[in-house]
């Protein structure tokens, strides 16, 4: 049994590099990040991982290959265009992936409220403006998603090698689709925030968003299945304030923390104002107001 209650510093000894052996671009991509970051690779001939692990959604009820003697609790698996965390302990919930295309994202998308949705107030949407964002905490890029949708231009920056190995497929997997043009306006790096952001020279952004990973003390069943793998892949970002600084200097207008709608605020400078949710709760940390941000877009109309 491992011991996955703490964030693990040397991950290869939970995770798994593993591809489908009938896409080769996908065990080409595979083998170069396991390369990367030093982690085992293991080819699953003719995809029986993942025929095991993706038809039953709920648990993962992994077959592993026989060349996985004994198998990590983590998979990072290749087939085709998509990358999943599997996760092969007995009773583990299912694959975790990030993806643009399809289900929650897309009817969000759709029916989510636009610029009526608490995020967008946040950012400053509803100001008939359309700030550019940074992501600095991406994840799985899900709220960025949503900004960009709603216009934004974002920059994310993820410092978890496999989180952004995870977004970056997603945002390849959405491009040439319907949705090219939204995912056009989301350009990925792979850094830790709070270093970029202290070697920048200028303001970055409109708004820097920060959502880093909050303690969870709820008993694991109620955590969402992605929040638990990040709790292990990523741990918990006890950096949080360090970043919050960093934002605060390189952000033109403000900067939005996202939060637990009961949580406490981030250590540091107090939120200038906050917009609670019924799941969560944004704090706001105003730099300048917004409106100049409307004037400036005039004058450039008027050039
Ligand atoms: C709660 S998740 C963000 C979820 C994201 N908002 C979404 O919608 O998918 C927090 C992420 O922030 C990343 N993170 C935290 N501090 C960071 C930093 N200083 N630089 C880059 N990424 C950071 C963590 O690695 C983790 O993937």
């Amino acid at each position: 049994m491992y011991d996955l209650s703490a964030v693990s510093s040397d991950l290869s000894s939970i995770l798994s590099v593993c591809a489908d052996s009938s896409f080769p671009l996908a065990v080409s991509r595979a083998q170069s990040f396991s390369e990367k970051h030093q982690l085992p690779f293991v080819l699953d001939e003719h995809g029986e991982l993942a025929s095991a692990s993706f038809s039953n959604k709920k648990k993962s009820n992994c077959k592993v290959p026989e060349s996985l003697i004994n198998p990590p609790p983590y998979i990072l698996y290749y087939q085709g265009h998509s990358v999943s965390i599997l996760q092969t302990e007995k009773g583990a919930p299912g694959p975790v992936s990030a993806s643009f295309l399809g289900g929650k994202t897309e009817h969000r998308r759709q029916f989510g409220g636009g610029k009526g949705q608490l995020i967008a107030k946040a950012v400053g949407l509803n100001n008939g403006v359309v700030p550019e964002v940074l992501d600095a905490s991406a994840g799985l890029g899900r709220d960025a998603f949503v900004l960009a949708s709603l216009g934004c231009k974002l920059m994310l920056l993820e410092r978890s090698p496999v989180i952004a190995e995870l977004l970056s497929c997603a945002l390849e997997e959405a491009r040439d689709t319907a949705i090219d043009e939204i995912i056009a306006r989301m350009q990925l790096t792979q850094v830790n925030s709070s270093e970029w952001l202290e070697q920048q020279e200028f303001a970055v952004a409109d708004v820097i968003y920060l959502d880093p990973m909050y303690p969870h003390r709820e008993k694991s069943s109620l955590v969402k299945k992605e929040m638990r793998l990040f709790q292990v892949l990523v741990g918990e970002d006890f950096d949080d304030a360090e970043l919050l600084s960093a934002a605060l200097k390189k952000a033109r207008y403000r900067v939005v923390v996202k939060r637990p709608r009961k949580g406490l605020a981030i250590e540091g400078a107090t939120p200038s104002y906050q917009l609670t949710g019924k799941s969560c709760r944004y704090d706001i940390y105003s730099i300048k107001s917004l409106a100049g941000l409307k004037s400036e877009a005039v004058c450039g109309k008027n050039k």
